[in-house]
């Protein structure tokens, strides 16, 4: 039994005062429906404070959208997993294929990064997905394969139940393109049978989540699939109504 998990994902987005309106927003419209879900919300670092407090009656659990892989030291303008878990965060979104593409992360660092936020008692997010031109050259299965096997090289069976995988399709990020049910359930589907051989019985326990524009009109839908546990929500999130509606599809 896999627990739906919605997951707001807030990128590089809002002011204080937009901050504090949409949480503000978010904690009035949680209706007791929602509990049935687990849902959490990855504001900016500089906003998890404010976020903590202001969702603190309800059950919306907070994350971040990164961390570094080493405890303390040297690293400016790095942020260490500790300092999460100290601030309230229960999950780090890692290795999404923002921080890939535009800022160089690989799997490498990507697996050192897991491997960090796990010992922190942090529930990592670890972002896959083929590009466009991958998927149009027929490599998609073959770029999920080499991100799973190197992104998760760091932990054993015993640490990727602790795991949460975001199949993410970079073409479907924030471009209103989404991967219809059936697309997105056969790449879970494949993500979950490639765990299953490096993991055992423990991969029908790990949560895959989708992302990629999902909105209100569509989440029903995804969420349906058998092996679509949840969803990764970017743009729709920013949007309280919005993202309640799509914790509600997935009731
Ligand atoms: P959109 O929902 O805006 O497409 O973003 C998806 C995403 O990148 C979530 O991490």
């Amino acid at each position: 039994m896999r627990p739906k998990l919605i997951v707001g994902n807030w990128k590089m987005n809002g002011t204080l005062k937009e901050t504090r309106k949409l949480l503000f927003q978010l904690s009035v419209e949680w209706t007791p429906k929602c509990h049935d879900i687990e849902v959490a919300v990855c504001p900016p670092f500089t906003m998890l404070l404010i976020a903590k407090h202001a969702l603190d009656e309800t059950s919306i659990k907070l994350g971040a959208q990164n961390c570094y892989c080493e405890e303390k030291g040297a690293f400016t303008g790095e942020i260490a997993p500790a300092m999460l878990a100290e601030l309230g965060c229960t999950y780090v979104i890692l290795g999404h294929s923002e921080r890939r593409t535009i800022f160089g992360e690989t799997d490498n660092l990507v697996s050192k990064k897991l491997r960090s936020a796990l010992d922190a008692k942090l529930t990592p997010i670890i972002c896959i997905g083929e590009s466009e031109s991958e998927r149009t050259g027929n490599e998609t299965e073959a770029v999920l394969l080499r991100q799973i096997s190197e992104s998760l090289a760091t932990i054993n069976a015993n640490d990727a139940a602790k795991v949460v995988i975001a199949y993410e399709p970079i073409w479907a990020i924030g471009t209103g393109k989404t991967a219809t049910p059936d697309e997105a359930q056969s790449a879970h589907a494949f993500i979950r049978a490639d765990l299953q051989k490096k993991y055992g019985s423990i991969a029908s326990d790990i949560r895959i989540l989708y992302g990629g524009s999902v909105k209100p009109d569509n989440a029903r839908a995804l969420l349906a699939e058998p092996d679509i546990d949840g969803g990764l929500i970017g743009g729709a999130s920013l949007d309280a109504s919005a993202f309640i509606a799509i914790v509600e599809a997935a009731t």
